[in-house]
């Protein structure tokens, strides 16, 4: 699936540079239809294509067009917005199932969340929530071990969550990780919808292809690639977070603009005074641009699939 509003964002991007351009799986696939037709497959740079090495090796080489939906609203949860239902009911003929996990710490400060979230969806008769939301560690913690991982698998097990269904998960930068790759194992890759609720995660690990844990003293140690479905942005989940926390999100949106646009380093320069100071607009502007600039550039080029 592809979301055209990433596009139509990058008008605003101050100097889009030539080599962020998104492409779409229909753009993937003429490529290779064309690049069929004219009978140039048979090269490495083709989306499938095979090398002859020796008579008897052949070296095969395939690309997989890999996409994800960007969105960014207000309040997920509100009984009248349909973002998310609209999202996991695309494409489907039958009810669909959907595991919800949530930050504790997330919990802790909106403690009516999950009971909110369970009556969303009974509002919604195509959409069936397996078991109330599942409660997951807050912070590092969630990445500490298998635990997390363990936990959203036997919850996938005892919901009969299947390939076709989802996971949706809830929280900052370390759950989202340790959630992530539960939902890229079970099944080898259940449908993930990412619901960042701290800065950075919104600016930039929600984003992120990464999934992983921590082990043995090193982070990240265990882990894999396996892009989200959607990422929604919900700017309500922010206003829980204290001021400083806040902050994170603009140092990572500065680190991201100095390494892929220094056009819009120059517009942080301006807006992040602001933001610094608490103006929430300001904040929610600078997070968009980075979560697209990230979107654009998608982690996957450099860091995933070509290393
Ligand atoms: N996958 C990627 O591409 C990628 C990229 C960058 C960072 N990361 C990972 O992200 C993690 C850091 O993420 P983080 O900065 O979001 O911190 P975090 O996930 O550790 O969360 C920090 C604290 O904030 C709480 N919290 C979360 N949302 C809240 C809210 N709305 N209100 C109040 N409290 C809230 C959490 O419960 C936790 O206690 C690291 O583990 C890092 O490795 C991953």
């Amino acid at each position: 699936m592809y979301s055209p509003a990433i596009v139509d964002a990058t008008d605003s991007l101050t100097t889009p540079s030539p080599k962020l351009q998104l492409r779409t799986p229909q753009a993937n696939h003429r490529d290779h239809a064309e690049a069929y037709q004219a009978g140039t497959t048979d090269t490495a740079k083709g989306p499938c294509s095979t090398v002859t090495s020796s008579p008897s090796t052949r070296h095969f080489s395939f690309s997989v067009p890999y996409a994800l939906q960007l969105h960014h609203c207000q309040d997920c949860f509100a009984e009248s917005n349909n973002l998310l239902a609209d999202i996991l009911q695309e494409g489907a003929n039958k009810t669909v199932r959907t595991l919800v996990c949530i930050d504790a710490g997330v919990i802790a400060e909106q403690p009516k969340l999950a009971e909110r979230i369970s009556n969303w969806f009974s509002q919604r008769h195509q959409l069936k929530l397996v078991e109330p939301p599942l409660t997951i560690a807050a912070g590092e913690v969630a990445k500490s071990d298998w635990s997390v991982v363990e936990q959203v698998a036997e919850a996938c097990e005892r919901g009969s969550i299947c390939r076709h269904s989802y996971i949706v998960v809830i929280g900052g930068g370390a759950v989202l990780d340790a959630v992530g790759l539960a939902a890229s194992l079970v099944h080898r890759g259940v449908r993930l919808i990412r619901l960042p609720t701290t800065t950075l995660a919104q600016a930039d690990a929600g984003l992120g292809v990464k999934n992983g844990i921590n082990a043995y003293q090193n982070k990240n140690f265990i882990g894999n690639f396996a892009p989200p479905w959607a990422i929604i942005n919900d700017a309500s989940f922010l206003t829980s977070l204290p001021l400083r926390a806040r902050r994170d999100g603009i140092i990572e949106a500065i680190k991201v603009a100095m390494i892929k646009d220094v056009g819009n380093y120059q517009w942080l320069y301006e807006k992040a005074p602001a933001a610094v100071h608490g103006d929430d607009n300001a904040l929610q502007q600078i997070i968009e641009r980075s979560a697209l600039l990230q979107g654009l550039t998608f982690h996957i080029a450099h860091c995933a699939f070509v290393t």
